[in-house]
């Protein structure tokens, strides 16, 4: 499996940072034999920032607790998975490039991790017996509710009814591991999402994926109400779309090639996100069309963090509400948290967010 560019928590969305850089030793633990561990599995994982904010916030909560950097080549991925109860830890969270590495070693996989093919947390249950979870979409999730609740303009984010997402129309940039997280946790609100992907079957692979898991609908984009295509896209993009039937749920998901489909989807998406690894270095193209204007009452988020993107700048200058990833970062690191110790996520989210801030 090809390593990935951006992770929510992989060193290389570290790289350029130096407004959160970790500083290693301010949150180190006093470590004794009766201290439960914890970690993050990758490889490399000496850029992570997860070390710096689970220590802040188990030192915080006075727990004797240890998050440690786990760096493991892709070749020992098995023994180490296997070996974490022997070792005695509670769990692991895993990064760039184990997340699908390590489900054949895991005895049980939750819903989300299995449609996804990705896990980001591995829970050590007390038979020994190993949970694998992603906390990625949740953390995504929480962040959005959050950051749009602190929104000041009353048109800011308006159409953002949380928990249900059901008359948003999502405009998700990207089809790889990071959209995949994302596009399940907005499946589950009863959202309408567009995948725009430059290679267009992976868009159709995540719709038809998801889709199936969640027995949502995806539909042609031409038809979705509220996610209307101009004629110039709307050819592309309802012949790039597949439809699938579901009960029960009112989402609907479409898949369209980049950057055809952007001008026409632009315009009635209440969200726009980038899964994209674009932003990342300076120097990268727009996962945008420049032509394509943003507008007030549109809500631009970036997964990325590390650097502030084009993307969010010029959301901003053209009146949209513009979020960054960070907040993803401290939630799924929050409710990967509250799996292995049971302390309540959203305290966890808190004390890890101070943890980044701490000089
Ligand atoms: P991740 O797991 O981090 O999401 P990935 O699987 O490498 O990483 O996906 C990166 C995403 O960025 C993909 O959607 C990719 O588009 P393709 O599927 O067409 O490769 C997108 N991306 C990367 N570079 C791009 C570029 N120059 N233009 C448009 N999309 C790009």
């Amino acid at each position: 499996m090809k390593s990935r560019a951006w992770s929510v928590e992989s060193g290389a969305n570290d790289e350029s940072n130096t407004e959160y850089a970790p500083r290693s030793t301010h949150h180190a633990p006093r470590v004794t034999g009766s201290t439960r561990l914890v970690g993050v599995i990758g490889w490399p994982v000496n850029h992570s920032r997860s070390p710096r904010m689970h220590n802040a916030a188990y030192a915080a909560l006075g727990l004797d607790w240890a998050y440690v950097p786990l760096p493991v080549a892709p070749e020992r991925v098995g023994d180490a998975v296997r070996g974490l109860g022997a070792l005695g830890f509670a769990g692991a969270n895993v990064t760039v490039p184990h997340k699908h590495a390590v489900i054949p070693f895991l005895d049980e996989l939750t819903p989300i991790a299995r449609a996804i093919g990705a896990v980001n947390t591995i829970v050590v249950r007390p038979d020994g017996s190993l949970l694998g979870d992603s906390t990625d979409g949740a953390g995504f999730m929480a962040d959005l509710r959050t950051q749009t609740a602190n929104c000041k303009s009353q048109t800011e984010a308006r159409d953002l009814q949380f928990p249900s997402l059901q008359f948003v129309r999502v405009l998700v940039l990207g089809a790889g591991g990071a959209a995949r997280s994302v596009v399940y946790a907005l499946a589950e609100t009863g959202a309408t999402v567009a995948v725009v992907n430059r290679t267009l079957h992976k868009a159709q692979e995540i719709c038809q994926t998801i889709g199936a898991a969640l027995e949502v609908t995806a539909e042609s984009a031409a038809s979705a109400e509220g996610m209307k295509t101009s004629a110039s896209s709307a050819s592309s993009a309802s012949s790039a779309v597949k439809t699938w039937h579901g009960e029960g749920r009112r989402s609907r998901l479409s898949a369209h090639p980049f950057p055809d489909a952007l001008a026409g989807l632009a315009e009635a998406a209440d969200l726009i996100i980038n899964t994209t690894s674009l932003g990342l270095h300076a120097a990268d193209p727009l996962p945008w069309d420049a032509s394509v204007a943003f507008r007030p009452g549109q809500v631009v988020y970036d997964l990325i963090y590390n650097r502030p993107t084009e993307l969010l700048a010029r959301a901003r200058s053209q009146g949209a509400t513009a979020l960054d990833g960070l907040g993803m970062l401290v939630h799924q690191g929050a409710r990967s948290a509250a799996l292995w110790t049971g302390k309540d996520a959203d305290e966890l989210a808190h004390l890890m967010r101070e943890g980044l801030r701490t000089k």
